[in-house]
């Protein structure tokens, strides 16, 4: 049997009072690619939120490598430090992520976080900017990029970590079609690597390539689950979680 990075079991989460998950139950094993589908507003990104340990359940329990995860491990600076470095998220906006003065600093702040040495952290930066194309963006404050260099900058500012978990939320939304392939063709690669992959996209066409299993959530609650094929199959459950329009 598979082992579970995590599991969720009944999880509910509120925004001061606005339902965002409702009862979620789901399992990940380890090295699955699953795709998050879904109409907006029905709960992928704060699903994503709540793995990525930023919010924590109101109810219902979520366990990493079968250990529950609360707030209290986070105070813990180890345990905090070591999550953060094997579980890493690409923001949906990466307004939210970006906040260092310039794009060579914000690859740069997690290995500096993790205290590697100063000429690793400069080579292996160097080949981040270089692999994402934005090595001449360099010295430019982030916040003033077009979206999709922005976008570009936050993949690399969480895969320089190397993590084995990535939640990836809207990766190649504000992409043009060149660098589209390329995160696709990056995420294919990742399959060999037995590193697990939580995308939450809208881009059914790409569903084939991203992943091998896909959860469909309406409304904060999970309404199916299966392989690509299999879901693409089910016209009722694409028609009743809005991800296609009826004739
Ligand atoms: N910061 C917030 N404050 C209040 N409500 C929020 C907040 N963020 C999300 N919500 C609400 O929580 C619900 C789930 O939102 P979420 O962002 O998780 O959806 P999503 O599936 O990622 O949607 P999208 O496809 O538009 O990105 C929605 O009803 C949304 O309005
Ligand atoms: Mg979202």
């Amino acid at each position: 049997m598979a082992l579970n990075v995590f599991e969720l079991e009944q999880v509910s989460f509120a925004y001061r009072g606005v339902v965002a998950l409702d009862k979620v139950s789901l399992s990940i094993p380890a090295g699955q690619r699953l795709a998050l589908l879904g109409a907006n507003g029905c709960g992928k990104s704060t699903l994503l939120r709540i793995l990525d340990g930023l919010y924590f359940p109101d109810s219902g329990i979520v366990k990493y490598h079968g250990v529950p995860l609360t707030e209290h491990d986070f105070e813990h600076d180890a345990f905090a430090h070591s999550f953060r470095k094997r579980v890493g998220l690409v923001f949906q906006n990466p307004d939210v992520q970006l906040f260092c003065p310039t794009v060579f600093d914000e690859v740069a702040f997690g290995p500096l976080q993790l205290g590697w040495p100063k000429d690793r952290i400069k080579a292996m930066v160097a080949e981040a900017l270089e692999y994402f194309e934005i090595a001449e963006l360099k010295d430019r404050a982030p916040h003033r990029l077009s979206g999709g260099e922005k976008k570009r900058v936050a993949l690399a500012s969480v895969l320089i970590m190397d993590p084995e978990v990535i939640l990836l939320d809207e990766p190649t939304a504000a992409l043009d079609p060149r660098s589209q392939r390329q995160i696709v063709d990056l995420m294919k690669s990742w399959e060999d690597l037995g590193k697990t992959i939580i995308t939450a996209t809208h881009d059914l066409h790409l569903l084939d390539e991203i992943a091998g299993e896909c959860v469909v959530m309406d409304k904060g609650r999970i309404a199916g689950r299966g392989s690509p094929a299999e879901v693409l199959a089910d016209e009722r459950l694409l028609l009743g979680a809005n991800l296609i329009l009826g004739r």
